[in-house]
């Protein structure tokens, strides 16, 4: 049984934090809550307290309570705090470590993980303002679930908003209280991102990866205790909190910095890597009246094949394969082609670079599994599951 302090902020979907309540009183949780004041409008602390039978605290001034109760005691009291749903605007008071309500204050008193169940328009969550106070929080450690796509309140409105189900909640809370540690003692290498081949010291050719899948196995990994050397190519989005960054530009940056991080029990190669490399000029090429210069390109070395055969190879060695057709095929060949053990497929026609989702195919040497469509961050956690499953065989 854990104390779960929930804030509950104010939006069309309060009323699914009582459904939380329910489920989180049924497990035997500790449920004492903060409404926002915008909360009120939507859930009655009455309500909220008949289904906890936990203190209820507001902003309504109410002296008494708070001498009896405190918001800095329920605060530093907690095993987690919950924040569900988690509108825009406290994200952001949040990301600037503001305290002028009660929930944010207990926000800031915490000493406990703290997780985020954001819902909100689908254009506010989109709004770069928002994605700037998310990877903030994401940064200091604040742990988020959903949100997920689907139909808004707002008629025909549609898009990644909702909070996420009760259910997703109550899991997310429970892998926080105890947290699962099947890769602990292991070592991860990770590649992600894309790579920058120079054409000369300005100029360069790269691809559109965004390197949030790879981060997200890296971000799973590290939570599964394992010690993880991400190797990244350029990217705009922050490492994942307890991960080692290796930060490379080209293809061949990238393999000397996987070659010295090993040995490792697994590597994950996320990244887009180049094929090809340039000749780069050593000063800045000039436009000339003889027309455009000639690239000449050479081939990059193959990191993946290379690590999958060389002597300190790891024991699981997953590459990726991004196809636009006959997916399940190609990785196929793929895999042997390249000689690793697994390979995770992904049907890139229909647009994955720089998305928050992913479907793919996890194939093994004797079978294919097909996952769902995923968040980058499940396909993650599903890929480290399924990495802990077979080294514990
Ligand atoms: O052959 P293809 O580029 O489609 O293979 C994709 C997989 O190979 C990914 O796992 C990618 O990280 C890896 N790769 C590599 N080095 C290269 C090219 C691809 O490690 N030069």
């Amino acid at each position: 049984m854990a104390r779960i302090l929930l804030v509950i902020c104010g939006g069309i979907a309060a009323y699914k934090a009582l459904e939380l309540i329910r489920r989180l009183r049924e497990k035997g949780h500790e449920v004492p809550a903060i409404l926002t004041e915008a909360a009120t409008r939507f859930v009655t602390p009455l309500s909220v307290g008949a289904l906890s039978n936990a203190p209820v605290l507001t902003d309504l001034f109410d002296l008494d309570r708070e001498r009896e109760i405190g918001h800095i005691r329920l605060a530093r009291a907690a095993d987690i705090v919950v924040v569900a749903p988690a509108t825009a605007d406290i994200m952001a008071r949040m990301a600037t470590g503001r305290a002028d309500d009660l929930a944010t204050a207990a926000l800031l008193a915490t000493g406990a993980p703290i997780l985020l169940a954001p819902a909100m328009n689908p254009h506010m969550w989109a709004h770069p303002a928002t994605a700037r106070n998310v990877a903030r929080l994401v940064a200091d450690g604040v742990r988020l679930v959903g949100p997920e796509a689907g139909e808004m309140a707002e008629r025909g409105e549609a898009g990644i908003g909702r909070l996420a189900e009760p259910a997703a909640i109550l899991a997310a809370i429970e892998d926080i209280l105890a947290p699962d540690r099947r890769l602990e003692g292991r070592h991860v290498v990770v590649t992600s991102g894309p790579t920058h081949e120079a054409i000369d010291p300005v100029r360069y050719i790269a691809n559109r990866s965004s390197g949030k899948q790879g981060h997200a196995i890296a971000a799973a990994a590290a939570r599964a205790g394992a010690r993880v050397t991400l190797v990244s190519g350029p990217v705009t989005i922050p490492t994942p909190p307890g991960v080692t960054l290796r930060a490379v530009e080209s293809a061949r940056d990238m393999l000397a910095a996987v070659e010295a991080a090993l040995p490792a029990d697994i590597a994950v190669m996320a990244a887009a890597v180049a094929d090809w490399h340039v000749e780069a000029a050593a000063q800045k090429l000039k436009k000339t009246a003889s027309g455009p210069p000639a690239l000449t390109l050479s081939e990059n070395p193959d990191i993946l094949a290379t690590i999958s055969r060389s002597a300190s190879r790891p024991r699981l060695v997953v590459g990726f394969a991004a196809e636009t057709e006959n997916v399940i095929a190609h990785a196929r060949a793929k895999l042997a082609r390249k000689g690793c053990d697994w390979i995770l497929a992904n049907d890139v026609s229909a647009g994955v670079f720089g998305e928050a989702e992913n479907t793919v195919h996890l194939i093994t040497a004797d079978r294919v599994e097909d996952w769902p469509r995923l968040s980058k961050e499940d396909v993650g956690a599903r890929l480290v599951n399924r990495i802990a499953e077979t080294l514990a065989d």
